[in-house]
């Protein structure tokens, strides 16, 4: 079970490596809780303490507390770590080698073995009280619940003015920016909430910086969200981690978060790379189909009828070993095998004959009823027979079927 997936060792959980995925996973309790920590020395003590007080009395014994510390000079993990034979439900790791809030997150995440999955900050400015209506919410059906400084009950403590602006301002900014993530939820910048696993399990997550719950919003299968007031709290030991840095890497985030969607959706209605790929390789036929016909005809001395059949045919070889190498390179790799190779082959080949007949039967329409010479009429079927070709190949020849999206 990964969430007792220790250093070898020690009695701290190792780090998982490569890709940030959350795995579907066998799930062993109902909640895990994951707190991020850089140089919280004053304050896992108390946090554990009145964490598992509270989680104890929710949902005793399932649930699980893992604290993930980049290796705090202050020595967060090693006072975290000497919590271990008081508090059963504690777990920590300890990151050596990555850094930053977002990936501490998913790391801890990633070992943990809930049907929910939670965030709170390490420094008691989020009050844990909130925990359990979060919960509720998610028992309730949520796919995610968020706690939220800009609903009923919620505020923010003493913040000056400027922060409370540049916070909004923020916020603001990310409406106009990635309009479909940030304006989901009133507070999108709270680094304290609850998700299902299922709602991000096997999703590829690259959040930068600060902002997860973006990432989130943006990535995972979200439906239903639930939002709960909360009041900020000021600190009372330590110092916040946020620099100007942050604010960078938001504005990244946003961007990327942005261009991914549009880019993606885009793509898919007007595959324009792909159509321009396929008319290249069409183009490239017709010199091979030339080519081997002078060649059987001059060389060989075949009758012009054969020579025509067989030359087309090594054209349409020609044609569909491009455009399974290279116009159609992403699907084929989704099809492996020699097998399903043949098949896109017959099925490539069957489309080209009925693309002659096609184009045959325009021609012949073309210069029966209008009044196009007919060698205009020839073009015209052969762009219209190309659209056809590209369109029904991309969605036979080259399909794939991908239940999972
Ligand atoms: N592991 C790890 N690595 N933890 C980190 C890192 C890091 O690089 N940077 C910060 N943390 C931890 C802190 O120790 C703390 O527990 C939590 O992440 C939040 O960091 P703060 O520096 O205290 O952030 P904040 O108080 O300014 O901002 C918080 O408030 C926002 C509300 O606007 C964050 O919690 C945001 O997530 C939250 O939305
Ligand atoms: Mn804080």
């Amino acid at each position: 079970m990964p969430a007792l997936a220790t250093d070898t060792l020690s009695d701290l959980l190792s780090v998982p490596v490569g890709a940030l995925v959350v795995p579907e996973g066998e799930t062993a309790v109902l909640l895990s809780l994951v707190v991020p920590t850089y140089n919280e020395a004053g304050n896992v003590g108390l946090l554990v303490q009145k964490l598992t007080g509270l989680l104890d009395r929710i949902c005793p014994e399932d649930y699980e507390l893992i604290i993930v510390d980049d290796n705090s000079p202050d020595g967060t993990w090693e006072i975290a770590r000497s919590l271990l034979p008081d508090y059963p439900q504690l777990r920590v790791m300890r990151r050596t080698e990555e850094r930053g809030l977002s990936t501490a997150v998913i790391r801890g995440w990633q070992v943990s073995c809930g049907r929910v999955l939670g965030v709170i900050d390490g420094d008691l400015q989020h009050p844990p009280e909130v925990l359990e209506k979060l919960l509720a919410e998610l028992v309730a059906g949520a796919d995610l619940a968020v706690a939220s400084r800009h609903v009923e009950g919620g505020g923010i403590s003493e913040w000056s003015v400027f922060r409370r602006l540049t916070s909004r301002g923020a916020q603001i900014l990310g409406l106009m920016i990635a309009p479909n993530v940030v304006g989901r939820v009133s507070d999108p910048m709270s680094g304290y909430f609850m998700v299902q696993r299922s709602a991000i399990a096997q999703q590829i997550l690259n959040p930068q910086g600060y902002k997860i719950l973006l990432e989130i919003l943006g990535r995972g299968e979200v439906g239903r969200i639930s939002e709960v007031g909360y009041v900020f709290q000021e600190r009372q030991d330590g110092e916040s981690k946020v620099t100007w840095r942050q604010y960078v890497e938001y504005l990244q985030h946003l961007v990327r978060l942005r261009s991914d969607g549009r880019l993606e959706k885009l793509k898919e209605r007007f595959p324009v790379g792909r159509f321009l790929r396929f008319g290249t390789v069409g183009f490239s036929g017709v010199f091979v189909d030339m080519g081997v016909f002078w060649m059987l005809t001059t060389i060989l001395l075949l009758a012009p009828v054969p020579a025509t059949v067989l030359s087309a045919e090594v054209a349409v070889i020609n044609n569909f070993i491009w455009n399974d190498r290279w116009t159609f390179a992403d699907r084929s790799g989704q099809q492996p095998g020699r097998r399903s190779a043949l098949k896109r082959f017959w099925k490539f080949n069957v489309l080209c004959l009925v693309g002659i007949v096609l184009q045959g039967t325009l021609v012949g329409v073309m210069s029966k009823f209008a009044v196009i010479p007919a060698i205009g009429a020839k073009l015209l079927a052969i762009a219209l027979v190309m659209l056809w070709n590209f369109w029904i190949n991309l969605k036979l020849s080259w399909r794939v079927t991908d239940t999972k999206r």
